[in-house]
């Protein structure tokens, strides 16, 4: 009896300090490969940043809600998911309530490693998954954009989220299992416009964290990756976007494109919603890089796009 008793005692033991050391943000950078930093001697191309600040959709999320001024990224967005609301912080360049006194290293790493400044594991509502595909050049461009724009005053309300949940630690053992460390590259026997369609589809574009099914734990399902799946924030479906017939299987490159810019379809319909959002962005990006997307996306293979559970 004794034995056992001690027995057990050890067994939790160990496990608290199995889930101690497994969910700390070094562990995951032992484990992960450390991203490489920034150069901190480069001059930022302002122009990148701007682009990838688009392509990226932050205002989507953290730009001030029912504020006409998307550039205002005051935060304060509800954010709903099957774990809890989300209130999105103030990531703009002020300096005390925003993320205004951070340095390019501190961005690059949230961005990468969805660890913040003084070591706390990120959620990964705050699509990182997508964002550590980029480059540490990319991301110091984005951030130095991100810094000409206006400070806003105020921080956000914590969220609310029900326990295991509001554990941030927990987040450590998701991360283990589900954010590869993963910067893009490039396939070198593909075009350029492939790749860089690619990059901005998977990367900054963050467009398969809405359009594909997830499992329980809330990651994406690799084999279910853009072939559409329930809305995240739970309001009906997102649509299948490989080029299946239950799918975009009949479109064009422009006509994909063209979506991209004015959010019209082929079947002269306009989409709305969340897309509405993404196109607002999309919108004011280089047509080529709309047009590298859209050949990018026909470009894989299809797939039966979901359907609901009856
Ligand atoms: C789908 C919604 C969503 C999008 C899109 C999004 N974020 Fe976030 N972001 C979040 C949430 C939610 C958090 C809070 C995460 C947490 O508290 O763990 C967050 C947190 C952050 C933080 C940490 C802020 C802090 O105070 O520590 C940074 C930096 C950030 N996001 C940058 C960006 C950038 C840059 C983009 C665009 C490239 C972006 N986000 C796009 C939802 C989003
Ligand atoms: C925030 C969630 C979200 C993100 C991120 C997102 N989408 Fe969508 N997308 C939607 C929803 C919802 C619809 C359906 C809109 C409608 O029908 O009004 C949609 C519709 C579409 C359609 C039209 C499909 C059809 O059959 O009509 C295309 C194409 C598309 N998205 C491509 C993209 C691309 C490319 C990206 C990345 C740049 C992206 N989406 C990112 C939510 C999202």
């Amino acid at each position: 009896m004794r034995k056992a008793f001690i027995g057990l005692v050890a067994l939790i033991i160990l496990g608290v300090i199995g889930f101690v050391a497994l969910t700390s943000p070094s562990a995951y950078r032992l484990i992960r490969a450390e991203a490489s930093a920034p150069d901190g001697n480069r001059t930022p191309n302002m122009e990148n940043g701007r682009i990838l600040f688009f392509a990226g959709g932050c205002t989507s999320c953290h730009a001030v809600p029912n504020s006409d001024d998307k550039l205002r990224l005051g935060g304060g967005y509800a954010l709903k998911s099957p774990f809890g609301t989300f209130h999105v912080p103030n990531i703009s360049a002020h300096k005390q309530d925003g993320i205004g006194s951070w340095t390019t290293a501190d961005f690059v790493r949230a961005m990468r490693e969805g660890v913040s400044p003084d070591g706390r594991h990120y959620y990964p509502a705050f699509p990182y998954t997508s964002y550590q595909r980029m480059s540490a050049e990319d991301l110091s461009d984005l951030f130095a954009f991100m810094q000409t724009l206006p400070p806003v005053e105020g921080r956000v309300r914590d969220h609310e989220l029900p326990f295991p949940f509001n554990i941030r630690r927990g987040v450590g053992l998701w991360k283990l299992a589900f954010l590869d460390g993963q910067v893009f590259a490039p396939d070198a026997t593909k075009s350029a416009s492939l790749n860089r369609g690619a990059y901005l589809v998977n990367g900054p574009g963050h467009c398969a964290e809405c359009h594909s099914e997830r499992n329980f734990a809330g990651a994406i399902i690799e084999e279910r990756r853009f072939a559409g799946g329930p809305d995240p924030e739970g309001r009906g479906t997102v649509p299948n976007i490989t080029p299946h017939q239950s799918g975009i299987g009949g479109w064009s490159p422009e006509e994909l494109a063209t979506l991209l810019k004015t959010g019209e379809t082929p079947l002269f319909d306009t989409v709305g919603g969340p897309m509405g959002a993404v196109v607002a962005n999309t919108a004011q990006l280089p047509e080529a890089d709309r047009a590298a997307m859209a050949e990018y996306l026909l470009s894989l293979p299809p797939k039966q796009g979901f359907k609901k559970p009856e």
